[in-house]
């Protein structure tokens, strides 16, 4: 069973909360760990929080939401062995794990509404990396974090 990680900051916790329940709904084991009050927080600590579970193993992917996805994007990335890409439309949210690999996906809760994070997300969690000729890329991301 598929493992999804999701957490955000302030800024989107009504779109996090939603999608938690979408991606529940679709059958996979899913951890929201927050935050849960609209109180204003740091993305930092709450991209790091989900990155730190998806590279442990602990969940297969993560998703993460902040205004724009970028702040908590940069934030999960700086974690080794996360790919995450920041996504707002559902092309490049497939694209990212066929040829990237990505094991987490970002989301601006300020940038997209919820019918299109939705479709966003499908997207993201209905695709499988196509290896081969990608996969020699994805080793050379993997390669500059030493
Ligand atoms: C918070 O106001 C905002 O800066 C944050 O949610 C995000 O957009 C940062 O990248």
């Amino acid at each position: 069973m598929t493992r999804i990680v999701l957490s955000s900051d302030h800024a989107a916790i009504d779109l996090r909360q939603a999608l938690a329940k979408h991606i529940e709904a679709k059958g996979y084991v899913v951890a929201d760990i927050g935050p849960t009050t609209t109180e204003s927080t740091h993305y930092p600590k709450h991209g790091e929080a989900a990155a730190r579970q998806v590279a442990s193993g602990e969940a297969d992917l993560g998703i993460i939401l902040c205004g724009t996805g970028q702040g908590i994007m940069m934030a999960a990335n700086k974690v080794q062995g996360i790919r995450c890409g920041v996504c707002a439309d559902p092309f490049s949210a497939r694209m990212t794990r066929e040829h990237n690999n990505a094991n987490m996906l970002s989301i601006g809760a300020r940038v997209v509404g919820e019918s299109l994070a939705v479709e966003i997300v499908d997207a993201f969690l209905d695709a499988e990396f196509e290896g081969g000729r990608h996969a020699t890329r994805v080793d050379m991301i993997k390669a500059i974090e030493g």
